[in-house]
């Protein structure tokens, strides 16, 4: 329980910490992507339609890369394989400029995705990382037990 709050202030601090990102502005930034990426939950539905060219990118920041039912590039896959996780970082760094991005990390090869952000890539990741259900779930999570006056909670007071 105590890891949970633990982890749970380290998430909201991580995000703090990375307030460059304006979500209204990533908002509007973001209708350069509808072009190739739509944003759907895993129940279907739509948050944010667009087309089909790129892999769906609902709850991207905090997914591993290229894990959504798309035919990804090898160079990609690549980068998969080396268990990266998406964060709102290395998603300005990619859609900034995909491929200097995957040859940074490394990898041979060029991905599909032949779209460059000029400007405001860290507010389209900011404006993504809202769509997120993750971060509100654990929010939900930590005030619940950090409410609930149960065992592990008074274990975690003594200690
Ligand atoms: C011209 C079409 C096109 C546009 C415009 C485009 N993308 Fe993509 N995107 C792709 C394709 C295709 C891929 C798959 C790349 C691969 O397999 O190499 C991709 C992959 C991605 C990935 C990796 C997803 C994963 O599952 O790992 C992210 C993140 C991403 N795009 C974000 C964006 C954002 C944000 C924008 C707008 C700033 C954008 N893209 C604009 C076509 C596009």
């Amino acid at each position: 329980m105590r890891t949970i709050i633990l982890a749970a202030v380290a998430a909201i601090a991580a995000t703090s910490a990375f307030a460059e990102g304006d979500v209204t502005k990533g908002k509007k930034t973001f209708g350069k992507c509808k072009a190739c990426h739509t944003v759907s939950t895993p129940e279907g539905e739509v948050l944010l339609k667009g087309g089909r060219t790129g892999p769906n990118l609902f709850g991207v920041i905090g997914r591993p890369v290229g894990t959504a039912d798309f035919k990804y590039s090898k160079a990609l896959t690549a980068m998969s394989e080396n268990g990266v996780t998406w964060d709102e970082a290395s998603l300005s760094a990619f859609i900034t400029d995909p491929n200097g991005y995957l040859k940074e990390q490394g990898i041979k090869g060029k991905t599909k995705m032949t779209f460059k952000l000029k400007k405001g890539a860290e507010d389209v990741a900011a404006f993504l990382a809202s769509l997120n259900p993750a971060p509100a779930e654990d929010a939900a999570e930590a005030t619940e037990a950090a409410e609930e006056p149960t065992e592990a909670g008074e274990a975690a007071q003594t200690n």
